[in-house]
């Protein structure tokens, strides 16, 4: 744990803690003092972060949700709450790339289920945490946008993820804007090309070699900043910022992390 930790006291539910991004989060927010609830889909990987957690001093706990399911994400909040007394902070991460395709050939199921994922489990992390966020009587939220769907609207095949990410910000948006009478703040990151499992977490139909458009698809050599793609552990740090006390006049904003990126490729 770091000297003078910038999160202390606090407690930090993030989801999709078991890989890339939420992982980074959540290792750097335990870093900083704060106790972290863990919560993906998969026991073993948030098993995993939580011994790493624990090995560094810190405290977590692991919880293992499908957070587009209310009634076990509201259980996992309750958990939280009775273990640790209260929330401070969330970070609603979890997202999966889904279905790429042209629009007339993604499945309807596919693309229900991409939207369901990413923006209904968004729109429930939320909603279920703000009860516990005005008891406490401030709170900050951050969610995971996208370049896709914010700034880049050219890659072949990403209309179900685009769309669900372009939700996400300006749910965000909203929520900001309803949330701060209760000192509640609420802003996005919307990260460029994270080294990552994301691609995993998606399909790429054939079709989509031949759709009939230029392509862009952040071949080599398109991230500005000479180290080339970003890391998750960059992407924690913004979090870690606008999640902390440091940030207690930033909400609404949509802080693009892509290192010029989304300036080149539009
Ligand atoms: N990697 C990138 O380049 C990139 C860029 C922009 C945005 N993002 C977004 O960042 C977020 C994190 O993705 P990542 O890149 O770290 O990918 P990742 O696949 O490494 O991690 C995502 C984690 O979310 C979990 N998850 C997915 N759906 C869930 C659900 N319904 N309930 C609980 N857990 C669930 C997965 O199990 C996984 O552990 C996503 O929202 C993604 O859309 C990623």
């Amino acid at each position: 744990m770091s000297n003078s930790p910038r999160m202390n006291g606090k407690v930090s539910v993030v989801t999709g803690a078991g890989s890339g991004i939420g992982r980074a989060a959540a290792l750097r927010l335990a870093e900083e003092g704060s106790k972290v609830a863990l919560i993906d889909l998969h026991a073993e990987t948030v098993e995993k972060v939580r011994g790493e957690i624990q090995a560094a001093g810190g405290q977590a706990l692991a919880l293992t949700v499908d957070i587009s399911e209310p009634a076990q994400y509201r259980e996992a909040l309750q958990k939280v709450a009775s273990e640790y007394g209260k929330i401070d902070t969330l970070f609603a991460n979890a997202g999966i790339l889904g279905v790429v395709g042209p629009i007339e050939s993604i499945e309807d199921d596919d693309w229900d289920k991409t939207l369901t994922n990413n923006v209904k489990g968004t729109f429930t992390s939320v909603k279920y945490a703000i009860p516990y966020l005005k008891e406490n009587g401030k709170g900050s939220i951050v969610l995971t946008s996208s370049l896709s769907g914010t700034r880049v609207f050219s890659q072949k095949g990403f209309s179900a993820y685009s769309t669900s990410k372009a939700s996400i910000a300006a749910f965000g948006q909203m929520a900001a804007f309803e949330l701060a009478p209760f000192n509640i703040r609420v802003n996005i990151v919307a990260p460029g090309t994270i080294e990552t499992n994301i691609s995993d977490t998606g399909e790429q139909e054939p079709e989509v070699e031949n759709m009939n458009t230029k392509p862009v698809e952040f071949p080599e050599g398109t991230v500005p900043l000479p180290e080339g793609s970003g890391k998750p552990e960059q992407v924690a740090n913004l979090v870690l910022f606008l999640l902390s006390d440091e940030a207690d006049h930033v909400s609404g904003a949509v802080v693009h992390i892509d290192g010029a990126e989304s300036l080149f490729v539009g």
